[in-house]
């Protein structure tokens, strides 16, 4: 688990250049992640918007199922950022209750950090902090 800046703040770059690759035109609100690996494998993602709204993919969960599905399981720590197209970075970026169940599936929750940045101060949080009841079957 990430617990310092000096080590979160390369997984902010990260997640601040993922932003570029946003497909958001019905938002226009761009979020980036970045997800780091144990083995300090690094996967970005951005939220890629659907006509069909309900399509529509989160940059956690882009982050998250591209590390998945090239075998990744074992997770460290994830940053996350949003801003509205052509702004700054203004507020913390909180991931929706859809990323936060699937972070608690796939990540262990004692062990494993969120990072969000403001555009100027830094929060890094437990996800069990986060989300501390997940569904199970
Ligand atoms: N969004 C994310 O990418 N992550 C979150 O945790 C919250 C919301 C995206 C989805 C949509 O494209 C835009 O932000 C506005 O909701």
């Amino acid at each position: 688990m990430i617990d310092n800046y000096s080590e979160a703040k390369t997984l902010i770059n990260k997640a601040i250049e993922a932003q570029r690759f946003s497909y958001s035109p019905y938002s226009k609100f761009s979020v980036g992640a970045a997800l780091i690996t144990k083995t300090n494998k690094i996967f970005t993602g951005c939220n890629i918007e659907s006509s069909s709204f309900g399509a529509t993919i989160c940059a956690e969960r882009t982050a998250i199922f591209k590390a998945l599905s090239e075998g990744e399981n074992n997770f460290k720590s994830i940053a996350i950022v949003g801003s509205f197209r052509g702004k700054n970075i203004e507020k913390f970026c909180f991931p929706c209750g859809i990323c936060r169940q699937v972070l608690s599936e796939f990540c262990d929750k004692e062990n494993f950090s969120i990072i969000l940045f403001d555009g100027n101060d830094y929060k890094i949080i437990k996800l069990n902090d986060l989300m501390p009841f997940g569904f199970t079957l």
